[in-house]
C-alpha cells in the first residue's frame, strides 16, 4: 500500500495515526525561578526552599498537577505528606491539610452535625472565626464565660446547654491550654461533640497530652503568625472514621475524595453538598517543614516563659493569668491583671519605659475580634440575605431558640479582657534576656504593688 493510501485510511481501519506526536514543547505554567526569586523574598530556611523548589518543578509541560492536590500521580504529594506528618506527630489516625484555619472550623462543624436548629457553644475570648463557622453551618452560636485562664470555664458550660445544643468548641488562648479534662468530662456526661479549636496554641499539651487530641475533632490554622506558619492554611485532626469521612465530604466537594466516587452512600448522610477547601501543594511544601519544627519552636518558648515566670515575685494587687497546665504552656505571651485600670495603666508605662513591650486595652479599648461582644457579625445576627439562617431557620425557632447577644452575657471576659497585661515573648530570648526581663518586671511591679509571698502564684 502507497503511503498516501495510508495516510488517507483510518486509523479505525488499520491506516496510518493523523497524530502519532506532538512536537510543541511548552514551559512549566509555573516558572521555576520566577517563583523561587518571589519564594526567596520571604526569608524561608534553606530546607523550606528546597521544599518549593520541588512542589513547582514537579509541574510538568501544561497538563498539570498545577500545584493541585488532585488527580496526581506522585508517589505522594506535599499534602499528602504533610498529612502524614501530622497523624504522626499528633498520633491520630486521619489528618486532613485545608485552606485556612476557618475552613478546617467548618468543616469539622459539619462533620460532627452541626447544623439547623443546633447550638454550638463557644468561648467568649478567642477569635471572631470559631463564632462565625459555626453560624457558616447554619448553627447557632451560645458564648460561655471564661475563668482567669482566659479559656472557657468548664464550671459554666452546663448553664449554657439547651436541649438544641450539640456540641462544645473550646479555644486555647494565645499559647495557653483549655481544661480538656474537665470540659470533655461535662461533654461526655450530655453527650456532646467536642471540637477544638488549636489555632492560637498547636503544640500545646494538658499532661503531655496535645491540644487537638482530647476532643472529636482537632482544628489549626497556619496562618502566616501561627506556630506551625505557613502562608494560609489550616489542619483537621480526628481518630473517628465517621467524622473524618464527613469532614472530607466538606473539604473535597462532597464525596469527590471516596476511593469509588460514584458509588451510592455507604450510610445516610454520607453524601452531600461540601465544598472546596483542598490545601495546595505549594502551602503544604511550607507546612511540611513547618509542622516538623514545631516541637522546637514550642519546646523554645516554654524555656523562655518558665525561666522568667520562675523569677518573678507575687504582689498583692496582681493576678497572674491562671495556667491550667504549666508544663503544657507553649508561652509566646505572659500575661497578668492588674487590681485597677489605674494601676495597670502605670505599669504598662513603666514597662514600656524598661523595655518591656506590653499593653493592656483598657476600659476604652477599640473593637477587637477576640472577645464576643465585639464579634458583630454575629452579635448583630445580620446574614447576607435579609431571611439570613441560622436564626431565622423555622427549625431554630420550632425548638424554642431566641438567643441574643450583648455586653453583660460574661462578666468575667468582660472584666479581664480589658484588664488584661500581655507582654509578647520570643522564642529566640536567651537566658540573659529572660533574667533582664524577670528583673524589669519584678522592678515596675514593686514599684506600684505590694508584694506578698501568699499572693497568687505565677506558675
Ligand atoms: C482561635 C482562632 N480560630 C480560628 C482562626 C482562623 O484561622 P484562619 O485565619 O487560618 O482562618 C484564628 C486565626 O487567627 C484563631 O486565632
Amino acid at each position: 500500500m502507497s503511503d498516501t493510501r495510508a495516510q488517507q485510511r483510518l486509523a479505525l481501519q488499520g491506516g496510518l495515526k493523523a497524530v502519532s506526536s506532538i512536537e510543541g514543547k511548552g514551559e512549566p505554567k509555573i516558572g521555576v525561578e520566577e517563583f523561587m526569586s518571589v519564594a526567596e523574598r520571604f526569608g524561608f530556611s534553606e530546607g523550606t526552599l528546597a521544599k518549593i523548589r520541588q512542589a513547582v518543578s514537579e509541574e510538568d509541560m501544561g497538563s498539570g498537577p498545577f500545584l493541585a492536590n488532585y488527580y496526581s500521580d506522585l508517589p505522594e504529594t506535599k499534602v499528602q505528606g504533610f498529612e502524614r506528618i501530622a497523624r504522626e506527630t499528633f498520633g491520630r489516625k486521619y489528618a486532613i491539610g485545608v485552606t485556612s484555619g476557618t475552613a478546617a472550623l467548618h468543616a469539622a462543624f459539619v462533620a460532627a452535625g452541626v447544623g439547623p436548629g443546633t447550638e454550638v457553644i463557644v468561648p467568649a475570648i478567642g477569635f471572631f472565626a470559631t463564632a462565625a463557622a459555626v453560624v457558616h453551618s447554619k448553627a447557632v452560636p451560645v458564648f460561655c464565660d471564661v475563668d482567669e485562664s482566659l479559656a472557657m470555664d468548664p464550671a459554666k458550660i452546663e448553664s449554657r446547654i439547651t436541649p438544641r445544643t450539640v456540641a462544645l468548641a473550646p479555644t486555647h488562648v494565645m499559647g495557653s491550654v483549655c481544661d480538656m479534662e474537665s470540659i470533655m468530662a461535662v461533654a461526655r456526661k450530655h453527650n456532646l461533640r467536642v471540637i477544638e479549636d488549636c489555632a492560637q496554641s498547636c503544640g500545646g499539651r494538658q499532661k503531655g497530652r496535645y491540644v487537638g487530641t482530647f476532643g472529636d475533632l482537632g482544628c489549626f490554622s497556619i496562618s502566616a503568625y501561627k506556630i506551625v506558619g505557613g502562608g494560609e492554611g489550616g489542619l483537621i485532626i480526628t481518630d473517628d472514621e465517621r467524622l473524618y469521612e464527613r469532614a472530607q465530604g466538606m473539604v473535597e466537594c462532597g464525596g469527590l475524595w471516596r476511593p469509588d466516587r460514584f458509588a451510592p452512600p455507604r450510610y445516610p448522610r454520607e453524601l452531600f453538598c461540601g465544598t472546596n477547601y483542598r490545601m495546595s501543594e505549594l502551602e503544604a511544601a511550607i507546612d511540611q517543614v513547618q509542622l516538623r519544627r514545631m516541637p522546637g519552636t514550642v519546646a523554645r518558648f516554654h524555656k523562655v516563659k518558665t525561666s522568667i515566670l520562675r523569677q518573678l515575685r507575687t504582689f498583692r494587687e496582681i493576678t497572674p493569668q491562671k495556667l491550667n497546665d504549666p508544663d503544657g504552656e507553649i508561652g509566646y505571651t505572659l500575661r497578668f491583671f492588674p487590681e485597677t485600670f489605674e494601676l495597670g495603666a502605670q505599669i504598662v508605662e513603666a514597662l514600656n519605659a524598661e523595655g518591656i513591650g506590653c499593653g493592656m486595652r483598657g476600659p476604652n479599648g477599640a473593637p477587637d475580634w477576640h472577645v464576643y461582644h465585639d464579634m458583630f457579625p454575629v452579635t448583630t445576627k445580620t446574614g447576607a440575605t435579609e431571611d439570613d439562617c441560622p436564626y431565622q431557620c423555622p427549625l431554630y425557632l420550632q425548638r424554642g431558640g431566641n438567643i441574643s447577644y450583648q455586653r453583660g452575657d460574661c462578666p468575667v471576659a468582660d472584666d479581664l479582657f480589658d484588664r488584661c497585661i500581655s507582654v509578647g515573648l520570643n522564642q529566640w530570648y536567651t537566658e540573659n534576656d529572660c533574667n533582664n526581663i524577670a528583673a524589669g518586671i519584678n522592678k515596675v511591679l514593686s514599684a506600684f504593688c505590694t508584694e506578698d509571698p501568699n499572693a497568687t502564684r505565677w506558675m
